[in-house]
């Protein structure tokens, strides 16, 4: 249960600096999503908090600096993309690997592997070897062998990534669920939006070597702060304004040439700048031209593209103005290419991007 600061952490292969200045805060028993596109510096944090790479800046744990603190008395538990399973070692000399290293009492180490196959259940595998193990085993061996030395703060590297889709799904409920009831500390890093935000308590998105946004799922996707966290978490339509003018802390702003639209006058750029405005799909109302549903509609348009996903359809439609927006459908109305209609949303569902 261990609470883990990073000040400003910078960290360079080479010339090239990968992580530039990345601070966060995981409060005990915290299970924080770390997300971010292929190459953004992911996995590089992870091995900076355990120890596997220099870094400028500041790891405190629990109050104490780790800064001269080597890898292996960090007491990190550790899961890396692919397993790192000891070929040849089984399943239960793998998940004593740690505690062996530690010098435990052979009592020890027999009790504490028995528990790990228990939790994770590993039943009558004890005695394989990793290549005689499934994706879905091996990824339970590598987390009962993180588990062992009952590490400060678990460090997940895409561990679900080589799952298909229906054992990923029953692994993360898994996970989630184990972490939860150990209460312990956790960064579970993923390139996978629906998984961070199914399965942590909070989502750092990282961008380029730096966090672009730290919050909630909910905040997250439903208040991105930029352009990139609108587009890569979920979809996003991005519409700029022009502000006309600022009273009583609103600034009234226009889209698409003359439709109105409120944003609080904090979010403004400065003058002159456009204001990059974010609609999500699902926030998009369609109706037919012309139909009853058309009062409080905003733009009129053509439906340039639907497809029927089973819960819902997807519509890009050509608005009469010159732009394309993306309207997400759930319900029995039904859309196709070709179709005159009226879309609108509701001022509340309109996020101010930072430019
Ligand atoms: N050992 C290394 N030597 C040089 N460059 C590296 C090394 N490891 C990673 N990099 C580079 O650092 C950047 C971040 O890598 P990484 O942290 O692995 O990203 P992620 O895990 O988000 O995909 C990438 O551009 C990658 O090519
Ligand atoms: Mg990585």
């Amino acid at each position: 249960m261990s609470h883990v600061v990073l000040r400003n952490v910078r960290a360079r292969y080479g010339a090239t600096e990968v992580l530039k200045g990345v601070s966060l805060e995981l409060a005990p028993s915290e299970f924080m999503a770390v997300l971010g596109p292929s190459g953004c510096g992911k996995t590089t944090l992870l091995r900076v908090i355990a120890g596997f790479v220099g870094y400028e800046g500041e790891l405190i744990v629990d109050g104490k600096s780790y800064d001269d603190v080597p890898a292996h008395r960090r007491d990190m538990g550790i899961v890396f993309q692919d397993y790192a399973l000891f070929p040849h070692k089984t399943v239960s000399e793998n998940i004593a690997f740690g505690l062996r290293m530690r010098g435990r009492s052979r009592a020890e180490i027999d009790s504490r592997v028995d528990d790990l196959v228990r939790l994770l259940q590993l039943g009558s595998l004890g005695q394989r070897f990793p290549s005689e193990l499934s994706g879905g085993q091996q990824q339970r061996v590598a987390l009962a062998r993180a588990l062992a030395i009952d590490p400060k703060v678990l460090l997940l590297d895409e561990p679900l990534s080589a799952l298909d889709k229906k054992l990923r799904e029953e692994m993360q409920v898994e996970l989630r669920q184990i972490q939860q009831r150990l209460g312990i500390t956790a960064l579970f890093v993923t390139h996978d939006q629906d998984e961070a935000l199914a399965l942590a308590d909070r989502v750092v998105v990282i961008e380029k070597g730096m966090i672009t946004q730290t919050g909630t799922p909910r905040d997250i996707y439903s208040r991105p702060v930029n352009r990139f966290v609108a587009t890569f978490i979920g979809r996003s339509n991005i519409l700029d304004a022009r502000c006309v003018r600022v009273a009583n802390g609103q600034a009234e702003c226009v889209v698409l040439g003359s439709i109105p639209v409120r944003i609080p006058a904090q979010d403004l750029p400065p003058a002159g700048e456009a204001i990059p405005l974010s609609i999500r799909p699902e926030s998009v109302r369609v109706a037919p031209a012309g139909a009853a549903g058309n009062a409080g509609m905003l733009a009129a348009g053509e439906v340039m593209h639907a497809v029927y996903l089973g819960t819902h359809q997807e519509l890009r439609v050509a608005l009469d103005e010159g732009t394309t927006i993306e309207a997400r459908i759930v319900g029995r109305e039904a859309f196709a290419c070709g179709d005159r209609v009226a879309v609108g949303w509701s001022e509340e569902d309109v996020t101010p991007l930072r430019p």
